[in-house]
């Protein structure tokens, strides 16, 4: 199968009320493992990639990666731009074979965020691919990303409704108290502000920063809207301490491929939990 664009997977997500994945991935070994947990549970899977990440491997190698993963395993994956931080980036992507992207303008002044977005949507509509943007800000650390705690600024509900009118974005990436990377202390959500959100705005709704957030919260916010949760720092976290592992048994083990195969296995296992937890399991 082609790799797809995310709307029809969120569509759907927002109709049934459970929620795609959205697993940062980083070389060949971390994509593997996601496309794997994916297709053994039958999900839907949203494979993304920070400026960080594209960076590191290129644009053009992961498009390669995950069109071989799409055409290997019969389930609808998309591959996104995670926190997209330029127009050039964007176009970038979107050649190299990138079927999603998100514009990430949540810093700017509100009316530039929605001169960017907006400029980015026509292209990429254009091109058949879906974006994401952001209201409200995330805090914490993603990759070169950082947002400082008392930044803390949720999403407003009528501006998220204005926001979305105004740039005919596919989905909306919103703030009700997640974070980056993992929490000190206990995770608190605003769901009073998702539910006033998912009343106004009529898109699917997509949460960032949930790596360590309890079950329970997770499922709260499935129920009340959020279409799609986004997961890093877990899989970056037991990736690598699966091959700390590795070594601390055998400080003295070269081959890459033994001491990357358990952190792949790891991974699988997480994305798996993930999958079970969101409920898109079998919609596939
Ligand atoms: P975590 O690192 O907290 O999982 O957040 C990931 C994320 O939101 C990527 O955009």
């Amino acid at each position: 199968m082609l790799l797809v664009n995310t709307k029809k997977m969120l569509e759907d997500a927002r109709k049934n009320k459970y929620a795609i994945g959205g697993f940062n991935i980083h070389n060949l070994e971390t994509l593997k493992a996601v496309v794997k947990a994916a297709y053994d549970m039958r999900a839907p899977l949203i494979l993304q990639t920070t400026p960080g990440t594209i960076n590191h491997a290129g644009e053009d190698y992961i498009a390669a990666m995950a069109r071989v993963a799409s055409e290997k395993y019969d389930i609808p994956i998309a591959l996104h731009l995670d926190h997209g931080n330029s127009f050039e980036l964007v176009m970038r992507c979107i050649k190299a074979g990138y079927t999603s992207v998100m514009i990430d303008g949540s810093m700017l002044p509100y009316e530039e965020n929605i001169a960017l977005t907006k400029k980015v949507v026509e292209v990429a509509h254009a091109a058949g691919v879906t974006v994401e943007a952001e209201l409200g800000n995330v805090v914490g650390v993603e990759d070169d990303l950082y947002v400082k705690e008392d930044i803390n600024a949720l999403t407003d509900p009528k501006m998220a409704a204005d926001f979305v009118e105004k740039t005919g974005i596919d989905s909306l990436a919103i703030a009700i108290g997640t974070a980056h990377g993992m929490y000190k202390g206990e995770v608190k959500l605003d769901f009073e502000r998702l539910r006033e959100i998912a009343n106004l705005v009529d898109i699917p709704l997509v949460l960032h920063g949930a790596s360590g957030v309890p079950d329970e919260l997770v499922k709260k916010a499935i129920e009340l809207g959020i279409c799609k949760l986004n997961i890093a720092t877990e899989l970056k976290m037991s990736f690598a301490n699966a091959i700390k592992e590795v070594f601390k048994n055998n400080p003295a083990e070269s081959d890459p491929r033994k001491f990357l195969a358990p952190g792949e296995k790891k991974i699988e296992e997480v994305v798996k939990e993930k999958i079970k937890l969101f409920g898109c399991g079998g919609r596939a």
